[in-house]
């Protein structure tokens, strides 16, 4: 038996998986996590008329959803004031970044990011060959400059750029986001994702020409509107890029559940308005049990605070494992020296609580192992 031929591409790539998601730690623990907040998924929710919208939606799934996603991109078109051309939705974030690298990057095709950036758009990198190239933070933020420099020196497909940014929670102001847009290269691509850009404070998404050929913008219903699991995202950009995505996108891939429901979420900017409001408060809140326990949080503009640990990467390593250990499920960066904090989502009271009083007895077991 041959069993399948794999492509040379796909016989090369490792093992990898971006993220172990947190029901796969509970399988492997044995035991539910008491507080979910580590994957800045909104716990506060989604719009009850979101919900309501999904519930009515069921009694249609024997329906395949509208493959032009039509009434949801008109909706978003408006809410941007920008034409449906520019608007493409997709299976969240991740999916059109899937998309997007396979519609520009071949292999052996240069990429540049930062060290320690949002790595499912690596994962998609290397899927499709493309050879990343990694400038590091500086000062904890993506580093607009070297970015830009490194790709004079690469001449990279693709740019990419989280503002606000995962993991470390940091945001550069409109201003130099728009002027790095003006420093793209001839021939290169920035992706502006922009997945927590509701919590961020008002006037940091930049104003962008939605037919400037060099820059496409992301945006997600998983975040703000607390519909993670519907898997929806949309970008923002040129027609004709736009139109791109036609050749090679799954047509049917959006449910039509999903569909309804981000159109009632997006209709309902009260709720969002309500979820920013406890966001920047659960914000407070984690940098106070930060500052009782001696720590840091570092200043953010998304749904979650890095936390730093005050020591090395082990250091904060073994916090995170000593917080699993006792039922609270968070993240942290992978990259040195971002990796001397753990990263906690915001969540109402009861995880804020769960996490306020664990992270003392994880920080003395750290210390002492
Ligand atoms: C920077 C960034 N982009 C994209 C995503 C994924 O968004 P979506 O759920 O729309 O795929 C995340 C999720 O954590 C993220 O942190």
């Amino acid at each position: 038996m041959i069993g399948p031929r794999y492509t040379p591409l796909v016989a090369s790539l490792p093992e990898t998986v971006p993220f172990v998601g947190p029901e796969t730690q509970e399988r492997l623990r044995g035991r539910p996590f008491r507080a979910r907040i580590g994957a800045n998924e909104s716990v506060f929710g989604p719009s009850p008329r979101a919900v309501a919208a999904m519930r009515a939606e069921a009694n249609e799934v024997w329906k395949y959803g509208d493959a032009q996603n039509h009434e949801l991109r008109q909706a978003l078109a408006a809410h941007h004031g920008v034409a449906a051309e520019n608007i493409i939705v997709g299976e969240g974030i991740d999916g059109l970044l899937g998309y997007l690298t396979r519609l520009v990057v071949a292999p052996g095709d240069a990429v540049v990011t930062s060290d320690g950036a949002y790595p499912t758009f690596n994962y998609h990198v290397a899927g499709f060959g493309g050879v990343l190239h990694k400038v590091p933070y500086r000062d904890d933020r993506e580093d607009l400059e070297a970015l830009i420099a490194r790709a004079r020196d690469v001449a990279p497909k693709l740019i990419y750029l989280a503002n606000p940014d995962n993991p470390m929670g940091t945001a550069h102001p409109a201003a130099s986001v728009a002027a790095m847009v003006t420093e793209v290269p001839e021939g290169s691509l920035l992706i502006l994702d922009e997945a927590y850009i509701e919590f961020a404070p008002d006037g940091l998404a930049p104003r962008i020409d939605p037919a400037d050929p060099r820059v496409i913008r992301m945006r997600t219903f998983s975040k703000g509107y607390g519909m993670a699991g519907a898997r929806v995202g949309y970008a923002i950009g040129a027609p004709d890029l736009i139109g791109a995505f036609d050749k090679i996108r799954n047509h049917f891939g959006m449910s039509r559940i999903s569909q309804a429901g981000a159109l009632a979420a997006l209709e309902d900017q009260a709720h969002l308005a309500q979820v920013r409001a406890q966001v920047a408060a659960a914000r407070d809140r984690l940098a106070a049990i930060a500052a009782e326990n001696g720590l840091a949080a570092l200043p953010s503009a998304t749904n979650f605070v890095a936390i730093d640990c005050g020591a090395d990467g082990d250091f904060a390593r073994r916090v995170l494992a000593e917080l699993v250990a006792r039922d609270i499920f968070v993240r942290m960066p992978f990259v040195a020296p971002q990796d001397r904090c753990i990263r906690v989502s915001c969540a109402p009271e009861t995880e804020m609580a769960a996490f306020a009083e664990t992270l003392p007895q994880a920080l003395a077991a750290a210390r002492a192992g």
